[in-house]
């Protein structure tokens, strides 16, 4: 019923993505997310593994979708329709069509991230338009997450940071020889993160963790400027380095160890040139205020049941 109210375009068509659309699909992005430039390479990173479909209108290319899945679940990458097209219909179109392409063993739908390489962790605060249109469709708000900055030029870790976990504790890169010990914590205690870790152990200088009595009781990754691919370097002045995926044994929690790792972490992502760390998808805005942080951007995690 609501399609009869919907504007009409004379002609449009809907189809796979393919590589000789990118600049459309780029100038479209441009127009539809200008608080959000991507560069093509990291467009084109995000897409790998995904479904894209695109929606050409009276010629142009006006409407763009990027659905990636892992097993029974779905991620809603991206979907874009030109400020001049909107409210026609198309967005609802392009959606429609993606789920279909799903195929029926798909439970479940988040926005953002949850099911392959990602460009928001959910819906960001910022698009209005596009939290408005995900709601009409049937995704539900589970939360909010933040991504958060820090001015790490020539960080110190405060005293009182690194004199809470005592003498016993020690944060270093995490050596060859760590690795087993590396995965079986996250096996143990993060299942989420094991892949990541696996992925991230090949690459030198980029774990850190922290050792207590010869036990390594936490880990985080430290990306300097030199590794880490900022997807939003546009947005930020200075040099980026991040850390993630930080976790500590929940029988060695409340001693000071996750945030006296946060802050040795910051420390080498300095030493490394690092102007600005990185905090990327986290629930923890206070905890993290405590290093400095603050937020720079939030986003709405919604997600769709499927039937
Ligand atoms: C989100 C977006 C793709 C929607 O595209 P669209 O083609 O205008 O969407 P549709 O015409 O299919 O909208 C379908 C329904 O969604 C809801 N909706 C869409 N935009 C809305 C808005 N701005 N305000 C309120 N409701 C809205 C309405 O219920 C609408 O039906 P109606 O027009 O009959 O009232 C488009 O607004 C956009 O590109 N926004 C910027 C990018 C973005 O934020 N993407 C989401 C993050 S990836």
């Amino acid at each position: 019923m609501a399609r009869e109210q919907h504007r009409r375009l004379a002609e449009r068509e809907l189809r796979p993505y393919r590589a000789e659309d990118e600049p459309a699909a780029l100038a479209l992005w441009a127009r539809a997310l200008p608080r959000w430039p991507v560069s093509a390479k990291a467009f084109r990173s995000k897409a790998i593994g995904a479904e894209q479909l695109v929606m050409v209108a009276d010629g142009a290319l006006a409407g763009y979708i990027s659905v990636a899945q892992a097993q029974t679940r779905a991620q809603l990458t991206a979907i874009l329709v030109d400020p001049a097209c909107r409210r026609a219909g198309l967005g609802s179109e392009l959606l429609a069509q993606a789920r279909r392409n799903l195929g029926g063993g798909v439970k479940l739908w988040s926005a953002g991230s949850g099911a392959g390489p990602y460009f928001w962790p959910g819906v960001p605060e910022d698009a209005p338009d596009g939290w408005a249109f995900l709601r009409a469709h049937g995704f539900e708000p589970t939360g909010e997450t933040a991504d958060l900055v820090a001015d790490i030029t020539r960080f110190r870790p405060p005293e009182w940071v690194l004199g809470r976990t005592g003498g016993g504790v020690r944060f270093e890169l995490a050596g060859k020889g760590d690795a087993a010990e590396v995965i079986a914590l996250q096996e143990r205690h993060f299942p989420g993160w094991k892949a990541f870790y696996e992925h991230q152990l090949m690459l030198p200088g980029t774990v850190l963790v922290a050792r207590a009595d010869g036990r390594i009781v936490g880990t985080c990754t430290v990306e300097g400027p030199a590794e880490h691919d900022f997807l939003w370097q546009a947005l930020v002045r200075g040099a980026v380095g991040a850390f993630g995926c930080v976790g500590v044994d929940p029988a060695a929690r409340l001693r000071g160890i996750g945030l006296a790792m946060v802050a040795r972490a910051c420390e080498l992502l300095s030493a490394r040139g690092a102007e600005v760390c990185y905090c990327a998808y986290t629930y923890l805005e206070d905890w993290y205020a405590r290093l400095g942080f603050t937020r720079w951007r939030g986003y709405t995690m919604a997600r769709a049941r499927l039937r």
